[in-house]
């Protein structure tokens, strides 16, 4: 396995883990709002940052990229379906972002939970499917390649200071 699909998978653990916190609040009993807009403020800063411009970043301007070089299909085929997803993903999180502020937290649960099921799917296809492929055309060589353009993007999306207020709030929402 290449060096930035591994990195990659790495990032879908640290999601799924998210995910799974996201289930626990959507099925917890407290019906506290100053418990929902605490989370959700930053789960949704989690999904803005972490999952949304550092991750799928790394896909669509990089692995995705080369993947389309090396003859997978820009339109339809796995490259299309995932990036439709991650379209959808955002209009969920727009969604998300609108119910918070409207405070109308049953449907942001609704709307959540939409999310995660999207979520859970799109990363088993990239995991057990995309991946692979990418695995067989791209070299080891290239993928040191693509992973040191990975930790450029990261840099420049998510410096130091932020990764470590992530790692804090995931820490904060299993106490909760
Ligand atoms: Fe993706
Ligand atoms: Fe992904």
């Amino acid at each position: 396995m290449g060096k930035a699909t591994q990195d990659l998978r790495n990032e879908h653990d640290s999601i799924l883990h998210s995910l799974q916190i996201l289930d626990d609040i959507i099925k917890s009993e407290n019906k506290d709002p100053a418990f929902f807009n605490q989370f959700y403020d930053e789960f949704l800063y989690f999904l803005k940052i972490f999952a949304d411009k550092c991750h799928h970043g790394k896909e669509e301007n990089i692995l995705f990229k080369e993947l389309i070089k090396k003859g997978l299909p820009d339109e339809g085929g796995p490259v299309g379906a995932m990036l439709q997803e991650h379209t959808q993903g955002r209009e969920y999180i727009a969604q998300m972002t609108t119910h918070l502020e409207q405070q109308q937290f049953g449907k942001l649960n609704d709307v959540a939970a939409q999310y995660r099921e999207l979520m859970l799917r799109h990363i088993e296809k990239e995991n057990g499917v995309l991946f692979v492929f990418a695995d067989r055309l791209i070299s080891e060589e290239e993928q040191d390649a693509l992973f040191e353009q990975f930790e450029q993007h990261e840099e420049q999306v998510i410096g130091q200071g932020v990764h470590e207020k992530l790692h804090a709030m995931i820490e904060g929402w299993q106490k909760i």
